[in-house]
């Protein structure tokens, strides 16, 4: 059986591929932090393990809450957006901590723990950026905070890629998705954003560690 943790599955695009996972046979672990979205994940079929990113300890807890488990794909979705705010104004430390411990120190020390588990099936490690954290593509400040902490992701996974060859490494761009983070007026469903995903991550090759891919098979520009 194909076995895949999803990492911030209490809704949005996390619990979407909780659902299309499941739908496809395979054997889910899914972390959230509260009573309620733990006890809806298992009933609806996944393994639900309670885990705060931001809290070391609990993020330390997963691989032995896995127990001994291996995984073919593990999905790193949890994140936050705290602030519009552009580089007008001078960042809020408050913001810039959450912003950072969860969207890029969380996944840094998720990688040493947990690449381990994916090593016996050469397996693939997904970590959700933002179209907002590629250089290339910026347009604006706009978001200012939430785009320094995708591109600081963008970098930790690149660069961590070379430490783990025989497992693949992956940033996705997952679109702009109708949300709580996104918002009902963003283009793109959440069935159709996860729907991709696994379709281009069903491709994903080991030559591809360290790439910058698109819900939409468009390679990004770093
Ligand atoms: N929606 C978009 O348009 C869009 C575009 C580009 C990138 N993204 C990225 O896609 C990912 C998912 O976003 P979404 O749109 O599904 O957002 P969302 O609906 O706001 O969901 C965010 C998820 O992250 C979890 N999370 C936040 N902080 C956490 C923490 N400290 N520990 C564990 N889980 C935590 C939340 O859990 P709780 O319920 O416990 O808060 C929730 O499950 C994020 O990384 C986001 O940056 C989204």
């Amino acid at each position: 059986m194909t076995t895949a943790l999803i990492i911030g599955a209490s809704r949005g695009i996390g619990r979407e591929f909780v659902r299309q996972l499941l739908a496809n046979k395979y054997k889910v672990f899914a972390t959230a932090r509260d009573d309620e979205s733990l006890a809806r994940l298992q009933s609806e079929g996944a393994q639900a393990i309670r885990t705060d990113v931001t809290v070391p300890e609990s993020l330390a807890e997963l691989p032995w809450r896995l127990d001994g488990e291996q995984l073919d794909l593990v999905v790193y979705v949890a994140g936050v957006f705290e602030s519009f705010d552009g580089a007008t104004e001078p960042p809020a430390l408050t913001a810039f901590d959450a912003t950072m411990h969860a969207n890029v120190l969380g996944a840094m020390q998720s990688i040493p723990l947990l690449a381990p588990l994916l090593t016996p099936s050469n397996g693939r490690f997904v970590f959700i950026t933002s179209g907002m954290g590629s250089i290339a593509e910026a347009e604006s400040s706009m978001g200012w905070i939430y785009r320094a902490s995708k591109a600081a992701l963008n970098m930790a996974v690149h660069s961590a890629s070379h430490d783990y060859p025989n497992i693949a490494l992956i940033t996705m761009n997952p679109g702009w998705v109708q949300t709580d983070m996104g918002g009902s007026g963003a283009p793109t469903s959440v069935t159709e954003s996860v729907a991709g995903m696994l379709s281009v991550i069903g491709k994903l090759g080991l030559s591809d560690s360290g790439s910058f891919q698109s819900y939409d098979g468009r390679k990004m520009a770093w």
